[in-house]
């Protein structure tokens, strides 16, 4: 393998308090979020996703996204922080902008099946209401961030061909999203099918801007990440303890945990400015909570032997 172009230095987007929590069935309070995420940003995370303005119908457990964010605008200086929310439409943006989100995160999908079950709309109607939200948020000075779901493959079409992926990456070039998240929503993707969608992407995209967002459902998350470190990729999402799922996406479990992927970046000396022990901390607080069992390896060795 060459490591001749593993980066020095990469970012994570921490989503656990978002991706991690949506699909929790018990209700977690609004402290207890607010803990969680405090937690994370002691750790070092710089960059974390809050959580969503959508349907409370849709997604029942991010129906405090207004108490939350207010919240944490309270406890910290949020800019000193990337801290983007997930918008699906007009209503949840100007309640993002209302509260002072300084950063939004729009999303959208290679698939019509996903996108219809996700957010009730077709790839294409996704992209006009994303548009006029976008809009709005570049005339307000509003960052955005953007995602692109089932690139690798859909629960409900299956496998999501590479030209389909490029063509909604080179949808996303309109919006002037300042990075650009490529979802394996469901853990389906494959190391060699990673090499090659980046191969197709960096031709019409600059890797400079792409973030990689694995779900391990299918334990390829961290051989993923790391064919992604050999060709420049240089952020990752992940979510402390390895939490998470898409409740629109059937069978879809947790985002790689932050701890794997500290682990194995690590053993490269890349710099993260996390720290993993108060990270493991955070992990351990929420897993309490909601009273599961991290599915990371790495953090079940750490909390049996300390390391
Ligand atoms: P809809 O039913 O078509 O919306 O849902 P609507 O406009 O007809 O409104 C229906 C009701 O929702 C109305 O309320 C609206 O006011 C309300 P009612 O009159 O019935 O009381 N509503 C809202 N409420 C709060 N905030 C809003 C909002 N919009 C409408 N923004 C809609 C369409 C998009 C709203 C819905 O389908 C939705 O909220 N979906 C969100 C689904 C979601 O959050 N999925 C998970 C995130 S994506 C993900 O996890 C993937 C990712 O991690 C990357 C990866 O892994 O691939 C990002
Ligand atoms: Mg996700």
């Amino acid at each position: 393998m060459d490591f001749s172009a593993v980066p020095k230095e990469i970012k994570i987007v921490e989503v656990g308090p978002r991706d991690g929590l949506q699909n929790e069935k018990t209700n977690i309070p609004t402290e207890v979020k607010l803990d969680y995420i405090l937690k994370l940003l002691e750790s070092g995370i710089t960059s974390l996703e809050v959580t969503s303005f959508v349907s409370p119908k849709a997604i029942p457990q991010m129906a405090d996204a207004k108490e939350l964010f207010t919240e944490l605008d309270a406890r910290i200086d949020i800019k000193n922080y990337e801290l983007p929310c997930l918008v699906p439409n007009m209503k949840g943006y100007e309640t993002a902008r209302e509260l002072g989100v300084r950063e939004i995160a729009l999303f959208s999908a290679t698939s019509d099946d996903f996108t219809q079950k996700n957010i009730n709309a077709t790839v294409d109607e996704s992209f006009k209401r994303m548009e006029e939200v976008a809009k709005a948020a570049s005339k307000d000075g509003i960052k955005i961030r953007g995602y692109i779901s089932t690139a690798f493959g859909c629960p409900y079409a299956g496998n999501m061909s590479s030209e389909k992926l490029v063509e909604v990456v080179e949808r996303f070039k309109d919006f002037n999203v300042y990075e650009l998240s490529i979802g394996d929503t469901i853990g389906v993707g494959t190391p060699k099918q990673v090499d090659s969608y980046l191969d197709d992407i960096f031709k019409v995209y600059p890797k400079e801007k792409l973030a990689m967002h694995f779900h391990d459902t299918r334990g390829m998350a961290l051989s993923n990440i790391m064919v992604a470190l050999t060709k420049g990729i240089s952020t990752f999402d992940s979510s402390s303890g390895g939490l998470g799922g898409c409740p629109y996406a059937k069978g879809a479990t947790g985002n790689v945990a932050t701890e794997d992927l500290l682990y194995l970046v690590k053993s490269f000396n890349i710099v993260t400015g996390v720290d993993l022990d108060k990270l493991t901390e955070a992990s351990q607080y929420i897993l309490e909570k909601v009273q599961k069992d991290t599915p990371s390896k790495f953090l079940k060795a750490y909390l049996n032997t300390g390391r």
